[in-house]
Parts: C-alpha cells; structure tokens; sequence
C-alpha cells in the first residue's frame, strides 16, 4: 500500500510477509498499536492482519492507516461450528491470508518469506532480520512457552543441523514449536499448493502439522546464532479487569462513551 513512500523499502531485500490474526477485546488496540510500532522499524515489511470478525472494524482499518507500514487489511470469521475452541483461534484467519498470498503473490518472481505473528507476543528486530534469508522453513527459540523459560531446537553441534527438541509439553509432537518460533520462504508456501492450517487437531499441534506438509527436521535451517538466542517471547496480556464498568454498563453508562480505547 505504501510501498513507494514506506521509510523502510530496498527492492533488493525479501519482503517479509507478517500474517497477525486478531479478534476484538478490551485489549485489542493497544496490542496492535504495540505490534505495529515494532513493525514500523523492519526494513520491507507487509502486515497482512486479518480480523476474527464478519466485518472489517474501523477501530483496525483506521489503525492500520495511521502506521506507516505496507498493510492489507482482511477479515473472515471464525465458523459457528468451531468457535469454542481455544485451539483453532486463528486458522480460518491464517488461512485467509496465506489464500490472499496465493491469490497476489507469484512465486516465481515475488521474493519473500512469511511470517505468522501473533498480537500479543513480544518481538525483537532482530529476529526479523534472521528470518529474511530463509531458503525453506528457518527455526529459533521461543521465550516463555511450552511450560519453559525458553523452548528451542536441539543442533547437532558437527553439521549445525536440527536434530530434535528441548519441549517438556507434548514433546510427541513432530514439530514442538510455538507459531512465533519459524518463518516459510513465500516460494516454497505457493509451491505447496494445498498446505494450510486445518481445524479439527488438538491444541498446540497446529505448528506440527502446518509444517510436516513443508518440511522436514533435517531440512530446518536454524537462525538466532545456532538457536542460543531467544529474539522473541510468547508474552500473554492480562485480560483487564472491568468490574466497575460492568457496573455502569447495567446502569447504561460507560467510561468510554464516545471514545476508541
Ligand atoms: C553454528 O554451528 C556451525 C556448526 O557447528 C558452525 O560452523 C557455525 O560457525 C555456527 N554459527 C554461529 C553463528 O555460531
């Protein structure tokens, strides 16, 4: 969108795809407008965010104008039938997106890598840098996930290559990796036509089996110093308390009348 006037543009480097679904809640804006701020200073940066919601919100759509970023702007509900599982947050939107990617992007030309970042984590510059030379899928450690100060790949110390994981949670799972702790080379996602997050799997298998239709652990190419550096955090936001305007919402009143919190 703003390609040409963005501060950040070298049509020399990969475009960084950065896919955030989001959903409507107390916390919503200041989240994003956290996120956004971080994503302003990544050098070409396209913010695909799309909204758990029947309509685009203007709270989003007026965001996501004001940041000086790239952007697209989606939104695609949740199905009825899945919506109370904690689990599937975020599939139909992921999804969403990465059609939107099919749909605009070629992967013979369009040199990119994608990334899928929620809007409650916490982000280093750095590990956008790392992720940005991706060839197939890259790996990293994430801070504060998986019942652990940090859940990370396992390197064969010789090849430099992943050969397993330190996970204590589910350690079954073929990929025991949070969403935030790897990145696909765009090319390699439209040359797997059929590859896309799936409802129906239990939680915390998303990742695995996402990425057993791309890659393998031998193929990972692992980022952050050999996977010693922890460049971002599954960070969880407190949800506020709001007793005292439930309060006055019974009395039909409220705190932020005519305002966008
Ligand atoms: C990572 O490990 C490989 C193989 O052991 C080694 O050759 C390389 O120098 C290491 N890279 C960094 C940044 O530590």
């Amino acid at each position: 969108m703003c390609r040409k006037t963005c501060r950040h543009w070298d049509p020399t480097l990969p475009v960084i795809y950065v896919i955030t679904p989001t959903y409507a809640r107390p916390v919503q804006k200041a989240e994003l407008t956290r996120l956004s701020h971080t994503l302003m200073l990544v050098t070409n940066l396209h913010w695909i965010v799309v909204e758990d919601a029947v309509r685009k919100s203007s709270l989003v759509e007026s965001l996501l104008m004001r940041t000086a970023l790239n952007y697209t702007h989606l939104n695609a509900p949740t199905p009825d039938i899945h919506k109370r599982k904690a689990s599937v947050r975020g599939v139909e939107q992921r999804n969403t997106a990465i059609k939107w990617l099919r749909n605009n992007k070629n992967s013979e030309v369009d040199n990119g890598v994608v990334y899928f970042a929620d809007d409650d984590n916490s982000y280093t510059l750095e590990v956008f840098e790392e992720m940005r030379k991706t060839i197939e899928v890259s790996v990293w450690p994430v801070g504060l996930v998986g019942g652990l100060m940090v859940e990370k790949p396992l390197l064969n110390t010789t090849t430099g290559r992943v050969i397993g994981w330190n996970s204590a949670w589910r350690p079954d799972r073929p990929f025991p990796i949070d969403m935030a702790g790897f990145a696909v080379n765009l090319g390699h996602l439209l040359r797997h036509p059929k590859v896309e997050f799936l409802f129906n799997i239990s939680g915390g298998f998303q990742e695995s089996v996402f990425l057993q239709q791309l890659t393998t652990t031998e193929r990972l190419e692992p980022k952050a110093d050999n996977c010693t550096k922890v460049l971002v955090w599954h960070t969880r936001t407190e949800s506020p308390k709001l007793t005292e305007e439930n309060k006055l919402r019974k009395l039909g009143k409220q705190s932020d009348k005519g305002m966008e919190i």
